[in-house]
């Protein structure tokens, strides 16, 4: 019960801030859209650059459960050609395998371990999409997870390490690749927790917040390349890990659903999963309020 209370990560930081700002004064009822697209905004320039699950091959890190598991099936549903479905147990594996042995691919990946990364890019030649999913929330010590009562900064950097410098990692990996195969996507899951702090998951806001400045740069970097760079700013979803008792968020199908059609559109800036986009505008109308509400 304590690791479930302590490491609901995302999912709780999202029913934390929704409970937070469900208290503040003045705080809008629902939402305004942000932009004409629906799901998120379009870089001037990304017209062109679409990504169709119909054909596509993909790699999906950390997908033997939660949201990359929802990925695995929206893309099997929607017609994927191959899916590379990735753990770092390989145990989890056969489960995922047989959701259609003919098009799942199992593959060991930790993705914080070099030798695997290559491996997984030496074994998956043919990747046109690359789905950066796995994630941690740090330790199940909340104090470790802050950075002034922190004993050390051991675990803030392993956090910084699993969801910015291995994503970044494979990126560099898999760009050739997905050149050589004649354009694609990449496409980063990061978090709401990237615009704000609880002051209980600093690390994993740090991480995030970096990861989507280090998303932007992928695309700026690639601009005059056919790869869609996207990164997905997911709200609330339920996952294993989810708080008892919490409703608020999206399924990981539903989430997944709503990834591949917003990539569909060219969308960079994905709001997906429940209490995004209503987070986004609300920050946008009065960042102080929010951050204070926040705290
Ligand atoms: N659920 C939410 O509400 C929410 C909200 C915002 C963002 N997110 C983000 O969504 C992503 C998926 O989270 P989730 O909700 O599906 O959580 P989850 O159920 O805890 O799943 C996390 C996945 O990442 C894998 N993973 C962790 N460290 C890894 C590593 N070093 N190498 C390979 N795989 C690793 C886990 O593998 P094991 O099974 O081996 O642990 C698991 O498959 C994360 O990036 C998370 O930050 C989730």
């Amino acid at each position: 019960m304590k690791r479930r209370t302590l490491l609901s990560g995302a999912a709780t930081l999202t029913a934390s801030i929704t409970g937070a700002l469900a208290t503040m004064r003045g705080a809008p009822a629902t939402a305004q859209p942000l932009s004409p697209t629906p799901g998120g905004n379009t870089a001037p320039d990304s017209g062109a650059r679409t990504m169709s699950v119909e054909g596509a091959t993909v790699l999906v890190t950390g997908s033997n459960r939660g949201i990359g598991l929802g990925f695995v099936k929206v893309l099997l549903g929607r017609g994927a050609k191959r899916v590379y479905a990735t753990a770092r147990n390989p145990d989890n594996l056969p489960d995922v395998i047989a959701l259609d042995p003919q098009r799942v691919v199992g593959l060991e990946l930790d993705v914080n371990n070099e030798e695997q990364r290559l491996a997984a890019a030496e074994a998956a030649t043919d990747v046109t999409w690359l789905i950066n999913n796995a994630g941690t929330p740090g330790t199940f010590t909340a104090e470790d997870r802050r950075i002034a009562s922190a004993s050390t900064l051991d675990d803030a950097k392993f956090v910084m390490e699993t969801n910015c410098w291995s994503p970044a990692e494979l990126a560099r990996l898999f760009i050739p690749i997905i050149l050589a195969n004649g354009g694609g996507a990449i496409t980063n899951i990061l978090s709401v927790g990237a615009w704000f702090c609880l002051p209980e998951y600093t690390s994993y806001s740090m991480s995030k917040s970096a990861a989507a400045i280090m998303t932007a740069g992928l695309r700026a970097e690639l601009d005059r390349e056919p790869v869609l760079v996207s990164g997905v700013f997911t709200g609330g979803v339920q996952t294993r890990l989810s708080p008892p008792g919490y409703t608020g968020g999206v399924s990981a199908v539903d989430h997944g659903l709503e990834v591949v059609e917003a990539v569909a559109q060219g969308v960079t800036d994905v709001f997906a999963g429940g209490g995004s986009e209503a987070m986004r505008a609300q920050i946008l109308q009065d960042p102080q309020a929010f951050e204070r509400g926040v705290i």
